[in-house]
Order: structure tokens, then C-alpha cells, then sequence
């Protein structure tokens, strides 16, 4: 399982220096929580930040985009370095260009779906995108609890991907923990976002490996 640290749960006063915090803690990937008010009920940072807290990690830049027009800012996420983009596929961007525009970058490609979103609704861009980011709480906000009811999508998906035999990695967010985590990659998960998880423990680098050893016992 590979863990990528959610930002928004970071002390945003020393951005950059949570982001080496994180790399030296050992995050696979630094999750990037990009929200506009609008599509979600709060708001972040944009490319601009991004840009300043690039060089504090040569980790990949995971850009999860809760914004209701995706499109529009892909070159500006791609220009301040994002290595992935992921947009909701309930946003108001046409998805079909939207991944082209990013794959024209060279940046990998996701979808992401909310709780309320099925797993079909992203079958028509499997063979397009790199990676589907299936939430697992509403979005908007860290801390919230895990919901777990959204595991049979997580295998829905993986199930069509092996079926379809393609290299698309699933990522799930939200309220993961210890608790929880091992069936997130019983589902078939592989790459887990944790903020609160990794954040809020006094060890980040044991929190890290925690949860990939939950994974590997259960
Ligand atoms: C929620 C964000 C998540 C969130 C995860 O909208 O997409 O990345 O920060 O934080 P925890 O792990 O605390 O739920
Ligand atoms: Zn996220």
C-alpha cells in the first residue's frame, strides 16, 4: 500500500517544510487538496501556493482538484509541477477533454468520485485515465469518519480494470487509519490518503509504517 499524506491537515504557516516533514517520514506521494468554495464547501490553496512548495520534495505531487471548472486550471497545476491530476467527475468540465488536456502535459490522469457517485459513471474513461481516486467521506473537509460502505465500489472497479486488463491505480480518501486500512487493500486499494492519521500522531514516520504493516498483518 502506498501512503500519500494529505496536506490539508498540515500547519500551513511552514507549508514547505511539512511537505520535507513528510517526504522524510516517508510519504509515497504528497496529496494535495485543492478546493474552491464552490464545489465544495471550502477553501484552500491554488497553483500559485503550489509553486512556492514544489522544490521542498521530489516526491510525485498527487493534485486531487475539488473545483467546479477542472479544466480551466490544468496548465496552471501542470506548469507549478503536478505530477497528478485528479478532477471530479461531478464537476462541470467535460471529463473526456479534461484528461486530455492533462495527458497533453504529460501528467497522469484521474477521476475521482464522491459517496454518492457509482462506479459505472466512471467506466467510460478506464482506458484513459491512470488512476480513480474513490472518496470515502464527503468532500470538503478533514477528520471526518471513514465510510466504509464505499469498499464494495472500491472492488467493483478493480474488478472492471483486471477485467479489462489495464494499469489503473485506485486511491481512496478519507478518515483512513489503522483501523481501517487493511480493508481498503483487502478492496483492492493502492494507494491510501491519510491526514488526519499521519498528522496527528507525534511520530509521522511510525504512523507511515503502521499503516503499511496493518496492511501486510491483516
Ligand atoms: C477531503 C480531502 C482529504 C482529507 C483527508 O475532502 O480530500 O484528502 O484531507 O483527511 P483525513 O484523512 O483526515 O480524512
Ligand atoms: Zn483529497
Amino acid at each position: 500500500m502506498l501512503i500519500a499524506p494529505s496536506l490539508l491537515s498540515c500547519d500551513f504557516s511552514r507549508f514547505g517544510e511539512e511537505i520535507k516533514r513528510m517526504d522524510n517520514a516517508g510519504a509515497d506521494y504528497m496529496h494535495l487538496d485543492v478546493m474552491d468554495g464552490h464545489f465544495v464547501p471550502n477553501i484552500t490553496f491554488g497553483a500559485p501556493v503550489m509553486k512556492y512548495v514544489r522544490s521542498f520534495s521530489k516526491k510525485p505531487f498527487d493534485v486531487h482538484l475539488m473545483i467546479s471548472e477542472p479544466l480551466k486550471y490544468i496548465d496552471d497545476f501542470c506548469d507549478a509541477g503536478a505530477d497528478i491530476i485528479t478532477f471530479h467527475i461531478e464537476s462541470d468540465s467535460d471529463p473526456d477533454l479534461t484528461i486530455e488536456k492533462i495527458k497533453s502535459r504529460n501528467v497522469k490522469a484521474g477521476v475521482v468520485i464522491k459517496p454518492k457517485t457509482d462506479a459505472e459513471s466512471v467506466f467510460p474513461y478506464l482506458d484513459k485515465v491512470d488512476m480513480v481516486l474513490v472518496m470515502t467521506v464527503e468532500p470538503g473537509f478533514g477528520g471526518q469518519s471513514f465510510m466504509a460502505d464505499m469498499l464494495p465500489k472500491v472492488e467493483k472497479l478493480k474488478a472492471e480494470i483486471k477485467r479489462r486488463n489495464l494499469d489503473v491505480i485506485i486511491e481512496a480518501d478519507g478518515g483512513i487509519g489503522e483501523g481501517n486500512i487493511a480493508s481498503c487493500a483487502k478492496a483492492g486499494v493502492d494507494v491510501a490518503v491519510a491526514g488526519t492519521a499521519v498528522f496527528k500522531a507525534e511520530n509521522p514516520k511510525e504512523a507511515i509504517e503502521n499503516l503499511k504493516k496493518a496492511c501486510e498483518i491483516n
